[in-house]
């Protein structure tokens, strides 16, 4: 019974949950986190710690977002990208999975400085389609 992180933290990635994770089963895109499900404990300590509220346990998934535990599985490197179910994944996903330079997202283990524009981006609904399928570079 993992926890998942959902729409919310495309383009915030605050990382505030980073820090409290005590197993470091977090994975860093472009512009958001993904929770490796095979990884986590479901200890739920994450879950307060995010300022945009993104994260929640997947037996509690909010309406809208039963997708977004696939999408976690797949860009963690939990399910091979062949094998995802991707109804109600925005298109950009849907392709980048599919793209030749694929690949899983790198593990991020220390809390580090949010988005520019996180404080306004948290208060937007509906950024599914912002979600970069690319993982973090440095
Ligand atoms: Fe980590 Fe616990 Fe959150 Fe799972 S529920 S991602 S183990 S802090
Ligand atoms: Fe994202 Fe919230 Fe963590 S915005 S990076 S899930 S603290």
């Amino acid at each position: 019974m993992p926890y998942i992180v959902g729409e919310a933290c495309v383009n915030c990635k605050y990382t505030d949950c980073v820090d409290v994770c005590p197993v470091s089963c977090f994975y860093e895109g472009e512009n958001m986190l993904v929770i490796h499900p095979d990884e986590c404990i479901d200890c739920s300590a994450c879950e307060p710690e995010c300022p945009a509220t993104a994260i929640y346990a997947d037996h509690d998934t909010p309406e809208g977002q039963d997708h977004w535990a696939e999408i976690n599985a797949v860009f963690s490197g939990t399910k091979e990208p062949g094998d995802a179910d991707t109804t109600g994944w925005p298109q950009q996903l849907i392709d980048g999975i599919k793209a030749a330079d694929f690949a899983v997202w790198p593990n991020i283990t220390e809390t580090k400085d949010a988005l520019p524009d996180a404080d306004a981006k948290a208060k937007e609904e509906g950024k599914a389609t912002q979600m970069s399928p690319k993982g973090f570079s440095g």
